[in-house]
């Protein structure tokens, strides 16, 4: 069977090209750009069987960025495994506004809180030593993680880019809690879905603990209000689309929106 043939099954079965052909390089062990110059090839016959499982696993809806392992955030590609939250592109936002802070205030101690694969943190941390301005500002970054499996990824995930993080295992900031002082921003993308809220069929393949956030979705912001005293500290976090007016009378911050118009970060600023 030629690559088009398997290609164009696939997608008559509504899976974009893309994919098909990312899904054939990862059982060559090629690049996608391989299987676009061998288009019209046979597919050798000892790899067949594996790219029919992969398709076939896929289609039940199995993520593709588990399947080939990588996932791209903020222009550059990631680590990514079952077990650790596939990072969303509203979460670029995120890194976003968090630089735009530590520039305008010159921040230097950056937390994040539930780094998962990383992204959040080491991006900031690239950041800002490849920008001359910030790199003047000498920024640490650290993070934290209650999934074993999300440190181990994030730190991997550092070694890729050869960038120092500082990331262990522990809840909120209590691994950094003799540092508490010294930290000068918090960011965080934590589980915010409501309990019993019905998911898509993809997302019931992450871990549900890094997307549900109790009863109501606000379990994390409460107890992290309630726990740490941010006096001096700035404060930027993701937020469910339907939590903003919620969160803003939880924290007396404010709510801005992401691209597609729906209210998605939190900014608490403390420094007066
Ligand atoms: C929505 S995921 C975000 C992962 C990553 N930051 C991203 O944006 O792709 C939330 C993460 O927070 C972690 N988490 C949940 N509760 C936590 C807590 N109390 N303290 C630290 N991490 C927590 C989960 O294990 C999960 O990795």
């Amino acid at each position: 069977m030629k690559f088009s043939q398997i290609v164009q099954a696939y997608k008559d079965k509504g899976l974009p090209e893309r994919e098909a052909l990312l899904l054939i390089a990862k059982v060559l062990g090629k690049k996608k750009e391989y299987v676009i110059a061998h288009f019209y090839d046979e597919c050798p016959e000892e790899f067949l069987e594996s790219v029919i499982t992969l398709f076939e696993k896929r289609l039940t809806g199995y993520p593709l960025q588990y399947i080939i392992g990588e996932v791209e955030f903020y222009g550059r590609t990631f680590y990514i495994e079952e077990g650790v939250l596939i990072p969303r592109w509203e979460t670029e936002g995120l890194v976003e506004l968090s630089l735009e802070y530590i520039r305008k205030y010159k921040l230097r101690k950056v937390l994040d809180i539930g780094v998962g694969s990383g992204v959040i943190a080491i991006t900031i941390a690239l950041e800002c030593t490849n920008d001359k301005e910030l790199s003047a500002l000498g920024v640490e970054v650290f993070g934290t993680d209650v999934n074993e499996k999300a440190i181990a990824l994030a730190r991997k995930n550092a070694m890729r880019y050869s960038i120092k993080c500082d990331f262990r295992l522990g809840e909120y900031a209590e691994p950094f809690k003799d540092d508490w002082d010294s930290i000068d921003i918090i960011v965080s993308n934590p589980p915010y879905v409501r309990k019993g809220t019905q998911l898509q069929k993809e997302l019931e393949f992450e871990p549900q603990e890094a997307l549900f956030g109790g009863e109501d979705g606000l379990e994390f912001y409460k107890e992290f209000f309630k726990r740490y005293e941010t006096s001096g500290k700035i404060v930027i976090m993701e937020i469910g689309e339907d939590q903003g007016e919620k969160l803003k009378a939880l924290t007396g911050g404010e709510v801005l929106k992401d691209l597609a118009g729906k209210d998605r970060y939190l900014i608490v600023n403390k420094r007066g």
